[in-house]
């Protein structure tokens, strides 16, 4: 079975509104594979302007990097799900490494802001990964595995169907490491093996899991050649429309 092909950008904390917007229009103005979806990860200021600017283009999309984990209510300076819906934003990033690091995200937060997505119809792009002592102690498979099932395996098989996961191996996050394709591979694997023992072959089958890490247009080939790896989420390499496209034209 074809999974749905997706190359999705995260601008994180970059770019003022008028880069923001030449960016999107160099992508939405080139020629792109009709059966590659772009996501744009962008900061939520420019969300509006962005969506607008893309309604009409074909495969290209705008996510939001994060939202609240509480409906609404008395937090300052925090962005709701119902708010990001009301700007026609169709993707959320959740659980990102560095909101987990730096905002101390847990995986029941998590489980919460995807509760809130799936009930708005809105599709969370779920990170997943380890950090490098994890990895060199060989506990990373289990590591990923109880993010994913902490955060996820609530849900029903209808609402685990409409999840994109992204694993992102935080030692190659923004280090210009990447992870080997034999090592994305067998992750990956694991990921979609667990899914298929939770919820069968079917759903396993069906949801797309992105590689994130350092990902450019100079190894994303050999990434993406990967029969488990669907695509990649990319963040510095998504800050040059020029870059990006040549990743987005690496499937
Ligand atoms: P990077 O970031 O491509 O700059 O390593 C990826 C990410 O954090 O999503």
């Amino acid at each position: 079975m074809s999974r749905l092909k997706i190359a999705a950008g995260n601008w994180k904390m970059n770019k003022e509104l008028e880069e923001a917007l030449d960016i999107t229009r160099t992508l939405a103005n080139s020629s792109r594979p009709t059966d590659v979806l772009t996501i744009l990860g962008a900061p939520y200021p420019f969300l509006k302007s962005l969506v607008d600017q893309t309604l009409y283009v074909d495969h290209l999309d705008i996510a939001a990097q994060n939202c609240h984990h509480k409906v609404s209510g008395a937090y300052t300076g925090e962005v709701s799900v119902d708010m990001l819906d009301s700007l026609g934003v169709q993707y959320v990033i959740v659980g990102h490494s560095e909101r987990r690091e730096y905002f101390s995200e847990t995986d029941d937060m998590l489980a919460e802001k995807v509760n809130l997505l799936l009930a708005k119809q809105m599709i969370p792009i779920f990170c997943c990964g380890e950090p490098l002592e994890i990895r060199k102690a060989g506990n990373h498979e289990s590591h990923v595995g109880s993010q994913v099932s902490n955060a996820l395996f609530h849900l029903s098989p209808e609402q685990m169907k409409e999840i994109i996961i992204a694993y992102e191996p935080i030692w190659a996050i923004g280090t210009g490491e990447t992870a080997s394709p034999e090592q994305a591979q067998e992750m990956h694997a694991s990921i979609r093996d667990l899914i298929k023992d939770q919820y069968g072959s079917e759903i396993s089958e069906m949801i797309p899991i992105l590689y994130g890490g350092s990902v450019k247009p100079s190894n994303a080939k050999e990434i993406f050649s990967q029969p488990d790896v669907d695509g990649g989420l990319v963040g510095g390499a998504s800050l040059k429309a020029d870059d990006f496209l040549e990743i987005i034209h690496s499937f």
